[in-house]
């Protein structure tokens, strides 16, 4: 990281400036370091959904919107996306370079014997409703983990920090499994250390008592190549929720905890969900025109789920790759999905209305992903479980890294204070 210039910023009422230099990392546009604004000049500075703020330095993901660019620790997606697999891109993402073959071997033994759920835990489940929302289990579960290894939490002792990774890699399809499982009433699954970690997924969410289960090379593979795209994406929401908790030295089970909670909204990890409910309400190609143009309502609150990314104003370079799986699953699996039409439809009609293309709005990772989950089996209320379980890689990567990040401080934004200027107490009988 360099610094360069400086940018001077004159408040002409007082004559108080600020000097404030120019940060540039390895690519990207260059940020005005404004650490020092409040104190020169007594302002602050307003960025309601930070469109133009950068939280942190980081050395992991990076992210050209304009031209459709993802890269992980500098790989670009579409190569990680074709040759490497998911617990290799996590252990890319965590240690900032590709594993070598007994590099590999070691971190897919850790994982592989960190998989099992504690048999409390799995009691947990018992308290509740049967049609409770898996992310609501999920969320509760991972911060309960707190509860079972608060011997090696502390966030300052670098063992600590890789142990609760490899736990929360290890764990989080084992425990996403047990919500399914839970839902429709069937016996959890131990993980299988003979099988790997998506298989064992898989093994865990759909094996039954009373049959063999055949797993799908290409379900598999599938999964994977989902599991890769979602693995990490910067300073997103969840990620930022992650690090803002992690940041006031919460353990790293509250911190992730926080971070499934952030990804469970539609604006977000959610929208997996919603496209597929949309996709679903609209039904058929024919109605795909009536949509289109609800979208465009501003009397109407209906959006294109699925569509639309605050940084990528080009092709999201995940969704590109996800469209081409999902005709490559559908066709092995023999699924003729009138979903899929629709949805085709739908992408085609936007991509050439002004509206979108004046407002650069491509459709995201998620636009496709839950016609593959479907296919797979997996029910539509699972989809944001399935995206938390990839996430878990990038979040915990990045609560490592800010831990190893000297000099941070506890996040804490300032305000516009709109409310009531100061008054005096009034009694109740005189209000
Ligand atoms: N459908 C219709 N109009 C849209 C959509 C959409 N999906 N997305 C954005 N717009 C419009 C907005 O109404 C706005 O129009 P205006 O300029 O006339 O007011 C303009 O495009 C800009 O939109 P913003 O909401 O300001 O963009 P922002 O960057 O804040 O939001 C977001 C991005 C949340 C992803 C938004 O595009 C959206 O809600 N998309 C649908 C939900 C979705 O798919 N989320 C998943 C994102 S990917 C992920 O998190 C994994």
């Amino acid at each position: 990281m360099s610094e360069s210039k400086i940018v001077k910023l004159v408040d002409e009422s007082t004559n108080r400036s600020s000097e404030l230099p120019l940060l540039s990392g390895t690519l990207g546009p260059a940020c005005i370091d404004i650490g020092t604004l409040y104190k020169d000049t007594g302002h602050f500075t307003y960025d309601p959904g930070y469109g133009s703020t950068a939280s942190t330095k980081s050395a992991i993901t990076y992210i050209d919107g304009d031209k459709g660019v993802l890269l992980y620790r500098g790989y670009p997606i579409e190569q990680l996306a074709e040759k490497s697999n998911f617990l290799e891109t996590s252990y890319l993402l965590l240690n900032g370079e590709l594993p070598t073959k007994d590099q590999f071997s070691k971190f897919e033994h850790d994982i592989t014997h960190h998989t099992m759920m504690h048999e409390s835990l799995k009691d947990f489940f018992k308290g509740f409703h049967h049609d409770a929302h898996p992310m609501a289990m999920l969320a509760a579960s991972v911060a309960s983990l707190s509860a079972f290894y608060h011997d090696d939490i502390d966030v300052d002792n670098a063992d600590d920090r890789k142990l609760a990774a490899i736990r929360l890699i290890a764990k989080m399809p084992t425990i996403a499994a047990a919500c399914y499982r839970y839902s429709i009433g069937w016996p959890f699954r131990y993980p299988r250390n003979n099988l790997e970690y998506v298989d064992r997924f898989l093994h865990m969410m759909f094996e039954v008592p009373s049959e063999p289960l055949e797993l799908s090379p290409v379900a598999a593979k599938a999964l994977d190549l989902l599991f890769i795209l979602h693995a990490d994406h910067e300073q997103n929401a969840s990620t930022s929720t992650v690090r803002l908790v992690g940041s006031t030295g919460a353990n790293p089970y509250a911190s992730i905890a926080a971070g499934i909670t952030a990804l469970w909204g539609p604006a977000h990890g959610g929208a997996n969900e919603a496209v597929l409910e949309m996709l679903q309400e609209i039904g058929t190609a024919d109605k795909v025109e009536t949509a289109v143009k609800r979208a465009k309502d501003k009397n109407d609150n209906f959006r294109l789920m699925g569509f639309g990314h605050r940084v990528y104003k080009n092709f999201d370079p995940r969704a590109k790759i996800i469209r081409e799986m999902t005709h490559k699953v559908l066709g092995e699996l023999g699924i003729n999905d009138p979903l899929l039409e629709v949805a085709m439809k739908l992408e085609e009609a936007a991509l050439k209305d002004d509206y979108f293309v004046e407002r650069k709005l491509y459709p995201n990772v998620d636009f496709y992903s839950g016609i593959i989950y479907k296919a797979l089996g997996i029910p539509t209320e699972m989809f944001t479980v399935m995206f938390a379980i990839a996430r878990t890689a990038g979040w915990i990567a990045h609560w490592i890294e800010q831990h190893e990040t000297p000099g941070a401080r506890i996040g804490r934004p300032r305000q516009i204070y709109t409310g009531a200027d100061v008054r005096d107490y009034v009694a109740a009988d005189k209000r």
